[in-house]
């Protein structure tokens, strides 16, 4: 057989873009350390910075904190002032990198990838075998990693968006409903929605209990424990209470069988109620699906949300890139007339279903 002809051009930018690929690996791991050190919380708003001041204001050894720097500054994560040798954070740096309350803060997101390669025996058992692997099955950083990412989101577009794209649900929740989130996870969407409607109940359903545990943490932390109760239920078998609005954030997908979660969200509506489905962005076609926020959704889905569907049985394992099409058709096969997109973001989907077409 015949040498296959090598394009080196294309080599060398494949081998290129593999090898920023593995540098950016390494870098997460760079990226938590300044994050739980709180190397880049010392250096937010402080100006130029040795990297002896760096260090004692994390209170870290100075050798290690400036080989960190280096690598930090070679990311294009820090900037380094060659003639007075200091290490810089600028602002958009710091949005990202130290202000846990901004909507674009990333470092709790590397959790995820690490508890993916902690799980990989898992996940090379589970492709050889075909089983699946539980939500709860994986190292804890999943949970927290997950919860982190898609918080600061929730907070920056909830309240002030998703909600009022959808049809008459901020009036009813302000004048007073029950509202139940699906899939809680850790509670944050629970947590927020509960602060902005104090005249609604808020009651979060999930499978997996040190998820429920941590979100009735949060509801007392946040001080609205009073009208929030978080509860271990699975999507298919939620109590019914005449719910004016049924949320599922970023977890349909998930369930190993969304067509029966989405009857009995039918079923447990109230006669006028909403469901507001929140789902990874995705095209309808994977071939459209080819940037990096479908990169990341994609390599997550395969280790993570199609192994807990198939661990729940997989009747269909619709995988975090499943597209507006392929959740209709489950919302329809669930008996429900009407289903639309309200809103989207890059991260996201905003889908409204409701029983009846208005
Ligand atoms: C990707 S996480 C999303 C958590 C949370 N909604 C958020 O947006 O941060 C998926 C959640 O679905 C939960 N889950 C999985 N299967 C479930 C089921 N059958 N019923 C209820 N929750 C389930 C998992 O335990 C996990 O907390």
């Amino acid at each position: 057989m015949d040498a296959p002809v090598l394009d080196n051009a294309r080599l060398e930018r494949f081998v290129q873009r593999a090898m920023d690929d593995l540098a950016a690996g390494y870098g997460g791991v760079m990226v938590s350390l300044g994050h739980r050190l709180g190397l880049y919380k010392a250096m937010a708003g402080a100006g130029p910075l040795s990297a002896r001041e760096v260090a004692q204001r994390a209170g870290c050894a100075t050798r290690y904190v400036s080989e960190w720097l280096n690598s930090q500054a070679a990311a294009g994560y820090v900037d380094h002032h060659a003639l007075s040798d200091t290490y810089e954070l600028a602002p958009e740096q710091a949005m990202v990198l130290a202000d846990e309350s901004s909507p674009v803060f990333v470092p709790p997101a590397w959790n995820v990838p690490a508890s993916m390669w902690a799980d990989e025996p898992r996940t090379l058992q589970a492709f050889r075998t075909g089983q699946g692997v539980a939500w709860g099955e994986h190292d804890q950083r999943l949970a927290c990693g997950v919860a982190a990412f898609y918080r600061n989101g929730y907070r920056a577009s909830l309240v002030p968006q998703w909600l009022p794209a959808l049809d008459g649900v901020v009036e009813r929740l302000e004048h007073g409903i029950d509202v139940a989130d699906i899939g809680c996870g850790h509670g944050h969407s629970t947590v927020l929605m509960a602060q902005a409607f104090p005249r609604s109940r808020f009651f979060g359903y999930d499978v997996h209990e040190d998820s429920i545990d941590q979100a009735r943490r949060h509801a007392e932390a946040a001080g609205v424990a009073d009208r929030v109760a978080f509860e271990r239920a699975s999507a298919t078998q939620v109590p019914a209470r005449g719910f004016g609005l049924v949320c599922f954030f970023d977890c349909l997908h998930d369930l190993g069988d969304p067509v029966a979660a989405a009857r009995r969200a039918g079923e447990v509506l109230a006669e006028d109620g909403t469901v507001m489905l929140v789902e990874p962005y995705a095209k309808d076609r994977p071939e459209d699906n080819r940037d990096t926020v479908a990169r990341l959704y994609y390599s997550a889905s395969t280790t993570i949300c199609c192994a807990h569907a198939i661990s729940e049985g997989g009747q269909l394992v619709l995988g975090a890139q499943a597209g507006q099409k392929r959740l209709a058709e489950v919302f329809r096969q669930a008996g429900f007339a009407h289903f639309r997109r309200a809103a989207e973001t890059p991260f996201n989907l905003i889908l409204e279903a409701r029983r009846r077409a208005p």
